[in-house]
Parts: structure tokens; C-alpha cells; sequence
């Protein structure tokens, strides 16, 4: 991308996500559980152009660097981002996002008798399937829509 098409500054560093599916960008920050008070910086651009694929979206997160747990989270909305370390304003590392075999405490369960909406200090986990998520407490399996199940506080 040329100068003078640039929407966002580079960073000097910390992580940039690429490749985010147009309009995931704030489903991706509240999957990481990042909400601006880190006080770092954070920058948003929604629906860029981007080839054929259309528009993409991309996150630059200052001063921190993403580990490969910490993004594999994204593969459930995000599955063809592409992660960049970055420092001192050089691109160090690029890496994928992988599917993990389960997730943590980032998906609420849409089940109401499932154990862990009983206001019980029990962490969601699910367990990531081929086409889905399911609930490792009750079973439900969540198949379409996984960010509006987001369990964020
Ligand atoms: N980037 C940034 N700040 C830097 C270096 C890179 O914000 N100091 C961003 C770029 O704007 C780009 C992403 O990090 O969105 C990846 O950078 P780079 O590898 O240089 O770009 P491409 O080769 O186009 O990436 P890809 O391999 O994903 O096609
Ligand atoms: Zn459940």
C-alpha cells in the first residue's frame, strides 16, 4: 500500500492484526480484552479496501506484543488474520492465528441452566469444534454468530 493510501500510522511497537474480516475489529479487541484503559495506544480501521477480498479491518496495539495463545482466541472470528510483531518500526515476526482444541473465559453459554450462569465462580470453557464451539459444562453447541456470544464484562 502506497504512502497516500495509508490510513493508519505505523507503529514503532507492538502488534498489528491484519486480514480481520471487515467489521471484526471490535469483536477482536473485546475478544483480547483490550478496551482503551491499558492507557497504550490502539488504533482501529474498519472496512479499508484490500484486494479482492474487499474491505478488511486492522488493529495496531501499541507496546505490547501478542503471544500466539493470546491470538489463537481469534481464529473463531478471525481465522485468516495475520499477526505482525513489530519493533522498532520493523516487521520481526509474522504469524498465524491457529485454532485451539478449547477457549476460556471468552464466550458467555447461551444455555440459562448451564452452570456457569448460576453466578457461580466457575469460567466459561469450550471446546472448539470443526464447525462450532461447544460448551464443556452443558454441551450447547454454538455454531453461527460466535461474536455475539462474546463474554465480555
Ligand atoms: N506495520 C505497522 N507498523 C510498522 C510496520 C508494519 O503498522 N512499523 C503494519 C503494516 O501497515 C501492515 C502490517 O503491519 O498492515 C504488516 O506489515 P508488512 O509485513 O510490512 O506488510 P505486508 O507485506 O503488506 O503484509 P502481508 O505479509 O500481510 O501482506
Ligand atoms: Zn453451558
Amino acid at each position: 500500500m502506497s504512502d497516500h493510501e495509508l490510513r493508519i500510522s505505523k507503529i514503532r511497537d507492538g502488534t498489528v492484526l491484519d486480514h480481520l474480516p471487515g467489521g471484526s475489529a471490535l469483536h477482536v479487541l473485546a475478544m483480547l480484552g483490550i478496551d482503551g484503559s491499558e492507557g497504550t495506544g490502539v488504533s482501529v480501521a474498519m472496512n479499508v479496501p484490500s484486494g479482492r477480498l474487499g474491505g478488511k479491518d486492522v488493529v495496531k496495539i501499541e507496546e505490547r506484543e501478542l503471544s500466539q495463545a493470546e491470538v489463537d482466541v481469534l481464529s473463531l472470528i478471525a481465522p485468516r488474520a495475520t499477526v505482525n510483531i513489530v519493533r522498532e518500526y520493523d516487521v520481526t515476526e509474522k504469524k498465524r492465528v491457529e485454532r485451539p482444541e478449547s477457549v476460556r473465559g471468552v464466550l458467555a453459554c447461551p444455555n440459562s441452566s448451564c452452570i456457569t450462569n448460576a453466578g457461580e465462580p466457575v469460567e466459561t470453557r469450550f471446546d472448539v469444534l470443526d464447525d462450532g464451539v461447544r460448551c464443556g459444562y452443558c454441551e450447547e453447541i454454538i455454531r453461527e454468530g460466535i461474536a455475539d456470544h462474546l463474554d465480555v464484562a
